[in-house]
């Protein structure tokens, strides 16, 4: 992983080998979207993205293309997970065999990480293999799932369970975008930025709780540091176990917990993905309290942070009947991560210092979620 600062702007290259990519993250980035991916393209270019993007930032992408002699093709999928299907993928994989997309060619994915990740299974899948971009427009695939190579759709028996490790070969995270974003969805990016400061940088923690706010409010620089050095954590870590063999786990702080309070809100808009994951990472925190690993102090900084941002970081905070521990264990033990019974936690010694505790059982959720003890 390299960076290069450049005023508003920031290359991060993901240490691939053969496979190595840039990431340019950048104000205004979309308007120089031509000149990056000329050299790329062949022939007709499909750029996949949803109806809400579409209305919003289509035309000028695909104005620029043009203007860069780029003949790109609009496909327009609903918004929402239900296009990362089954039924999406077929739908989006015949019109791009309609265009007689070849290995040779680019198809670029305009959008959250829904169109993300079911272009990059596409991509991965038509023809066995077809290169594409990442033009993510939402924070949380700006730091997350346009970074890394993970793809895939849902399945009835649960999300991303149909996938494939495809890389992007390029991505262009330009921050301007996220000026249409709704704030909760902002938000719920952002808990994915706190979370590279939690896992392994408590520099980086020290700067969100400066600058964090000031980059959701709008400044420029701030947001273009906060989405730059999310990519580049990410970035490193990807480089050095691509496969989540091992230390690639790290990035799941929160998730399992907040994949649990998904489902026990029926993946309703009671709880987006982010505000699970936040919560989430206030459970792991407390977990480790209360297991003695790490100094109360730290989770009460990161909890605070959580709140000046706006986020949720309980249980109560989520509106309607509230979860209880036996029911999040009962979602945890479908996750994808549990071994008879055994589960992969991710806890921290500390702000910046995430482990991975493997083999933990399951009942300790009840330390953490309150039930008898702590309440949190
Ligand atoms: N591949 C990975 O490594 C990875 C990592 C994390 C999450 N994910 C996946 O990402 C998905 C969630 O991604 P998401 O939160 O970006 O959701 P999303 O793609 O559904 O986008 C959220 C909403 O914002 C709208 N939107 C997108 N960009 C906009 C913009 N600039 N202005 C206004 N509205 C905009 C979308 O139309 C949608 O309604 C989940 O499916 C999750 O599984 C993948």
């Amino acid at each position: 992983m390299s960076g290069i600062m450049n005023g508003h702007r920031e290359t991060i290259t993901v240490g691939l080998g053969g496979r190595a990519y840039d990431i340019h993250v950048g104000h205004g980035m979309l308007d120089r979207a031509g000149q990056y991916l000329k050299p790329l393209a062949r022939g007709i270019v499909p750029v996949v993205t949803d109806r809400h993007v579409a209305d919003l930032h289509l035309e000028r992408l695909l104005q620029v293309l043009t203007n860069d002699g780029i003949a790109a093709r609009p496909i327009v999928m609903a918004p929402g997970e239900a296009s990362k299907s089954f039924a999406g993928l077929e739908r989006l994989c015949g019109e791009l065999l309609d265009m007689e997309i070849d290995r040779t060619g680019l198809i670029v994915a305009l959008g959250g990480g829904v169109i993300g990740d079911l272009t990059g299974f596409a991509a991965g899948v038509l023809k066995r293999g077809v290169g594409f971009a990442q033009i993510p427009t939402t924070l949380l695939a700006q730091v997350d799932s346009s970074v890394g190579g993970k793809t895939a759709i849902n399945a009835r028996q649960g999300k991303n369970l149909v996938g494939l490790f495809h890389q992007p070969r390029i991505v262009l995270a330009d921050t301007a975008l996220l000026a249409t974003l709704p704030r909760r969805e902002l938000l719920a990016g952002y808990a994915e930025v706190a979370k590279y400061g939690a896992l392994g940088d408590a520099d980086f923690f020290n700067w969100l709780e400066a600058n964090g706010r000031k980059a959701l409010d709008g400044d420029e620089a701030a947001m273009v540091r906060a989405v730059a050095h999310s990519c580049a954590m990410k970035a490193a870590i990807v480089a050095r176990d691509e496969r989540e063999t091992g230390e690639r786990a790290l990035l799941n702080l929160g998730h399992t917990f907040g994949h649990a309070l998904e489902a026990a809100t029926g993946f309703s808009d009671r709880l987006v993905h982010g505000e699970g994951v936040a919560i989430g990472m206030a459970l792991a925190f407390r977990l480790s309290v209360t297991l003695g690993l790490c100094p109360g102090q730290d989770a009460d900084r990161f909890i605070r942070h959580l709140k000046a941002v706006g986020l949720p970081s309980a249980i109560a905070d989520i509106p309607g009947p509230r979860a209880n521990a036996d029911e999040l264990i009962g979602h945890m033990a479908h996750d994808k991560k549990v071994t008879d019974g055994k589960l992969t936690f991710i806890l921290l010694k500390g702000l910046g210092q995430a482990f991975v505790r493997d083999k933990g059982p399951l009942g300790v959720v009840h330390y953490s979620v309150g039930v008898g003890r702590h309440r949190i």
